[in-house]
Parts: structure tokens; sequence; C-alpha cells
């Protein structure tokens, strides 16, 4: 029976670049997932979108002199190009900015709000008597309640993750002029978040297979008890409050960017003509995974989750895979110190694959890791080109000059070549298992030691001496290596999707590699093997300094 995977990834916010932290942290593992789920047979809805509200985006607006659509639309544009060139397969990458995502959020507001689960009271919001201005929570700082961190913003606390209210900060500013805000009273929506504290302590501490960081993360959240939270500002930038006198004022960009993972899913039903088809992937025995940063958990196990017991009928999430953070050349990186290495100028320079087997086979999923130039080439020319690119581009070549492009008949297996055989197959139940769990570096760390034995198996058996002795015991060597070639390209399709696909034509198959599922297709004796090129390219040692020189200095994208 096919399962129902919802893939929801984080929505970047669309007032700058992708950099390899937001890569590693969720859209490469997310579209790791996805493809694994599609060539297992199982239907998958893979969702996301720009975050187009909220400071980050009226901060660049400012800064640019342009207006908050302009800097989104921008940003949006770029987003979709990086996807396709580095081969992130949405089924909808959509914004927070369309009238489906507002009219969505609107029917949960007021189904909360119906049930008591919104409530209508006043909040003292922080006012800049210099700037003049009513200041988004991000633009206060202060010292964190709970851990004492002194530069703590008003809505989190990046040092332990809490979420905040400004006013719960010791020792506000503004972040813009470093004056003390003074809070006027403003009427606002609070959501009841307290109602579900027990409901939730129950639906956490009942998870098997959430990563620990993450499950502990959330158990601490929920000690400290839960607060109810305001979920209107004074903006003018966002989704609309759909209640009389709250036209100056709009939804925290919070509450509303997670209701993104349902309305995209309807934006995508509509557009497959069946304005009901998202429903297999949130309700029902459906399975929904988050793929997000370590910084969003509490919004993805606490208050997401509350809002959905809240609204009712629709199913929780079934995992959340948050990653780490990924570390650039040993240190944080910052967007704006220009400490990145931002995926369109990735992009134009260099081929998707290896990026992404660096960092899948770097992945930060249960702490830190760390990207450097000099380990990007080394795992490109020692492990992508060296272990996996020479081992294919040898048989095939070999095959071609000997056997007439065609796989060879292996007559009777030996026992060696079925054992190597067999050990592809278990190779596939062992990564599938894996991968289900979303533990995808090991996964791919298996792949690789069975590529690693190929090479080995090639070295013993020796078909290009052997074959001026017997030509039959070369081709057995061939076919099996050939084999074993085939069950790679399946094995790392989720990983490396444009070579595998690539390796899936050199083998002689049709179509398309995602349609031959997650099994060990047999390429059959005789069947015919186009002249093979190259899967990767090996890498100068000099790019390593040329990279690092352009970072550090300049300006951001
Ligand atoms: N835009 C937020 C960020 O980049 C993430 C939002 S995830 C969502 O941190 F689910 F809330 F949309
Ligand atoms: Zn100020």
């Amino acid at each position: 029976m096919p399962e129902n995977i919802l893939v929801a990834v984080a929505w970047p916010y669309a007032n700058g670049s992708l950099h390899l932290g937001h890569i590693a942290g969720a859209y490469l593992p997310a579209d790791i997932f996805a493809r694994y789920h599609r060539l297992k047979g199982n239907r998958v809805l893979m969702v996301s979108g720009s975050d187009q509200h909220g400071t980050p985006i009226t901060l660049r607006a400012e800064q640019e002199g342009i207006s908050p659509a302009e800097v989104a639309a921008k940003y949006h544009k770029e987003f979709l190009e990086c996807w396709q060139k580095l081969g992130i397969t949405f089924d909808l990458f959509t914004t927070t900015g369309t009238a489906n995502h507002r009219a969505v959020v609107h029917e949960i507001f007021l189904r909360l709000l119906d049930k008591g689960y919104i409530y209508k009271d006043t909040m003292p919001q922080a006012y800049c008597p210099d700037c003049k201005r009513f200041l988004p929570d991000r633009y206060v700082e202060g010292t964190c309640p709970y851990c004492q961190y002194s530069s703590a913003r008003g809505d989190q606390c990046d040092q332990c993750g809490r979420t905040l209210n400004p006013s719960d900060l010791i020792g506000l500013r503004c972040r813009i002029c470093g004056a003390v805000p003074r809070f006027e009273i403003s009427e606002h929506f609070f959501f009841k978040l307290s109602a579900f504290e027990e409901n939730l302590r129950e639906w956490v501490g009942g998870q098997t297979i959430w990563r620990q960081n993450v499950q502990n993360f959330t158990m601490g959240f929920l000690e400290g008890g839960l607060k109810d939270r305001a979920i209107t500002r004074d903006i003018g930038w966002g989704v609309s409050v759909p209640r009389p006198g709250f036209e100056k004022k709009r939804i925290y960009v919070w509450f509303e960017a997670v209701i993104g993972y349902l309305s995209a899913s309807k934006e995508w039903a509509k557009l497959q003509g069946d304005e009901n088809a998202w429903k297999p992937f949130w309700t029902g025995d459906n399975k929904a995974f988050y793929f997000i940063g370590k910084d969003n958990i509490p919004f993805h196990t606490i208050i997401w989750p509350a809002m959905l017991m809240g609204y009712g009928g629709l199913s929780l999430p079934y995992d959340v895979p948050a990653n780490e953070f990924l570390t650039i050349e040993g240190k944080k990186l910052s967007t704006s110190r220009n400490w990145a290495v931002w995926l369109p100028d990735y992009l134009q320079r260099y081929d998707p694959d290896p990026l992404r087997y660096y960092l899948s086979s770097n992945m930060p999923d249960t702490g830190d890791t760390d990207f450097s130039w000099h380990e990007y080439v080394r795992r490109n020319n020692d492990e992508l080109v060296a272990t996996y690119g020479n081992l294919v581009h040898r048989v095939l070549t070999f095959t071609n000059r000997n056997f007439n492009g065609a796989v060879p008949d292996p007559g009777e297996l030996d026992s060696v070549s079925m054992e190597l055989i067999q050990k592809a197959r278990n190779t596939l139940d062992e990564v599938d298992k894996l991968l289900y769990l979303c533990r995808f570096k090991e996964g791919l760390k298996i792949i690789m030691s069975l590529a690693q034995d190929v090479n080995r198996y090639l070295d013993d058996t020796a078909p290009w001496k052997v074959i001026k002795q017997d030509r039959q015991v070369a081709g057995r060597a061939v076919y099996t290596a050939i084999v074993l070639i085939s069950a790679l390209k399946t094995l790392l399709y989720p990983f490396l999707p444009i070579s595998s696909q690539r390796l899936h034509e050199f083998l002689g198959f049709d179509g398309e590699i995602q349609d031959a599922g997650w099994q060990l297709q047999l390429p059959p004796a005789g069947q015919k093997l186009p002249l093979p090129q190259p899967l990767f390219i090996k890498l100068e040692d000099k790019i390593v300094a040329e990279e690092t020189a352009r970072m550090g200095s300049g300006e951001a994208p």
C-alpha cells in the first residue's frame, strides 16, 4: 500500500539569497527524502514557499529603498531558479503573498476565534520615542529572562532558543538607535497556547522516532510552561486581520507562515484540478515530515501542533527532523559579514551533485558540522570521482571496447559475484530503513562502502587482464560490476539525482530513473550501452584559495 507522505519544508524569508546553511539545514534533506519516497512508489507532496512577511523583509526594503513586495518578488524568483538548478523538487513552492494563503489563514484564525482559542486583549507594544514608531519584536533587544543572554531579540533568544515577547526582556533597548523604548497599550488578538500544554506534553512525550535534540528541546520548552501569545502586530505589511477595528494591524508572521504548509497544499490541489487532492496528505494515516533548522523547532513542535489541535481534524507532525547548523571554514555563518557560501554563486560556477554529495555526507543532523572548500574539493576528488565516477567510467568504457558496447552474458555466476550482488540487495534494504528514519548521512556512508567493495572486486577479478586469456570469466566480472553500478545509481538517486539519471541512460535504460523504483534493476545481457561520459570532473586545488578569498569581505547578495 503506497503511503501518503507530506514533505513540509521551512519557508525561507525572501529577503536575501539562499546559502549553504539553508540547503544543509532543510532543503537538501527534504529533497533526498521526497525522492526516496517517490522511488519507493509512495505518494509525496513536497511544499514550501517564500516567507514574504516579517521584519526581515521590511528591514531589507528599508535599506534598499524599495517596497517589501519588490524585495519578496526578487528573491522568490531567485529561489525558484536555485531549486531548479540544484534539483530540489518541490511539488509547489509558492509564497505567503497569495490570496489563497490569506484565505486559509483567515479561515483558521476565525475557527480558532470561534472556539475560544483566540481572544482579544491589550498588550503593551514597544514604541521608540527617538525613531517615532512602533518597534516590531526583532527591532528590540535586551537580556533574556531565562538564560541571561544579553543580546536576546524581542521574538527569540538565540542562546537558549526560547521564544519571547519584547516585554519579557530585561534592559530593553531599540536595536536601531539604542534608545529605551516605552510601551504603549495596543489591542491585539492572542492565541491561547496555555490551553494546549497538557495535550502537547502527552503528544511530545509519546514520540518515539524524533531526534533526541528535537525531543529534548521541546520537552525543555514545555517544562517552562506555556504562555498565551499575541498573534497580531502594529505593522502594515503582512496578512490582514479578519476583524473590524484591526485594519491597521497585521497577523504576526510566525502565526501565518506555519499555516503556509496547509495553504500551499490546498493551492497545489487546485492546480491539480482536484480541490480535495490535499486531503490524503493531511488526514487519516498520512505522515507529515517537517524539515527545518534547529532555530525553528518550537514553532513546529509546539505552536503549529497547538494550532492544529485547536483547529481539529488535521494530522499533527509525524516527525520534525530538525538539523543543527553548518559552520563555514570553522566559523559561525554570518550573512551580514558575508561569511557564507551563496547558493546562486555556487551554482554559477559548479555542478549541483558534488555539493549535494558533500553536504549529504557531512550533514549537520545530530550536531553542527563544518563546510570547507578544501573538504569540498577533497571529497569530490577522492570520493565522488575516485571511488564512484572512475568505477563507473572504467567499467562502461571497458565494456564498450571489449564487449561491443553491450552488457556481456555472464554465463554461470561464481559465488563471489553472487555474494556481491546479494550485498547490493541487502544494501538497498538497509538504506531503505535509514532513509525512512531520515538518517541520510549514515545511508550515504553505507552506499559509498558498497562502491568500494565493487572497486575491490574489480581489483581482484581484474577483467582487463583476464580478458586476454578468458573472455567468459572477464565477462562475468564486468556483468557483475554493471549490476552493482545499477544498484548504485538507484541507491544514490535521492542524493545525486542528476548523475544518477545520466548513469541510468549510460546503462541503456530508457525513461526516468524515478519510475524504475527502489529495487535492483538488472541490466539484461545484450542491452546496448551508449558511449559513456565521465559522471564527475576532478576539481583543481586552486579553487580552494579562490573561493575562500571571496568570503568575509564585500557585500552579501
Ligand atoms: N521564515 C522563517 C525562517 O526563515 C521560517 C518559517 S518556517 C514556517 O526562519 F513554517 F514558519 F514558515
Ligand atoms: Zn530607536
